[in-house]
């Protein structure tokens, strides 16, 4: 993705009322902010925030949150979550690392992670979002039963998943290597790197895992 740096876009993101700052305030209690009991899915890098701006209308039973920690990104996600007026939608600025700092245990019923920067080479692979050390954190927020979503166009990323979700536990519920040619196009929705790749005639990955809980 290229980059502008913009130096306001610090300001703007801690000051946008859809941003969630101190989540470890928040930790535990996010079911409060929202007002509601429903589930609590997220995207985990939201990148300029197409997906979410248009599920959180389509799923309104659903309270969603967008995890970013690019601000100049985020704050693309953060105005057109603007326009999309959902009131079950919030972000947070942070490093997916430190998610355990602001969920609590089984806090959260699902985890998307769309088009993941992939991390090609091999001295990188503790960087992919699907590393081991992750899927711990996520195997933490999740409640058992809980789903982690993965959508690629990276068949190296796509098998070092599988492999990394199987080894840390998790039960493979389904997958497929053409989803836009699979049942599961139905009600999918397109991220902003779905849509380039589809629109070059690139197959998309997709799988979907369950928590095992502890
Ligand atoms: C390739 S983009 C994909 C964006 C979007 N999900 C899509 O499908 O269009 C990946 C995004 O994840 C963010 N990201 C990567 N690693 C991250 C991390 N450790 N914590 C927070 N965000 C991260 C990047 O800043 C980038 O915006």
């Amino acid at each position: 993705m290229r980059l502008r740096r913009k130096p306001e876009a610090k300001q703007k993101v801690m000051e946008h009322p859809l941003t969630v700052m101190e989540p470890e305030k928040v930790k535990g209690r996010w079911r409060n902010l929202f007002g509601n009991d429903q589930p609590i899915y997220m995207e985990l890098g939201t990148g300029k925030g197409r997906f979410l701006s248009t599920v959180c209308q389509v799923k309104p039973g659903i309270n969603w949150i967008g995890v970013e920690r690019i601000e100049e990104v985020l704050l693309q996600a953060l105005q057109k979550a603007e326009e999309a007026e959902c009131e079950n939608l919030r972000f947070l600025w942070m490093d997916i690392r430190q998610l355990d700092e602001a969920f609590a245990e089984n806090e959260a019923d699902r985890i998307y992670l769309h088009f993941s920067d992939p991390w090609p080479k091999k001295r990188h692979a503790k960087r992919r979002l699907t590393y081991s050390f992750f899927l711990e954190k996520y195997k933490q927020v999740l409640r058992p039963g809980g789903h982690v979503i993965l959508k690629t166009d990276n068949e190296q990323l796509f098998d070092f998943s599988l492999e990394q979700l199987e080894a840390a536990g998790f039960r493979l519920l389904e997958q497929t290597r053409d989803l836009h040619n699979s049942p599961f196009a139905v009600d999918n929705v397109m991220t902003e790197y779905e849509e380039k790749f589809v629109s070059r005639g690139m197959p998309i990955y997709f799988l979907m895992a369950e928590n095992p809980g502890k």
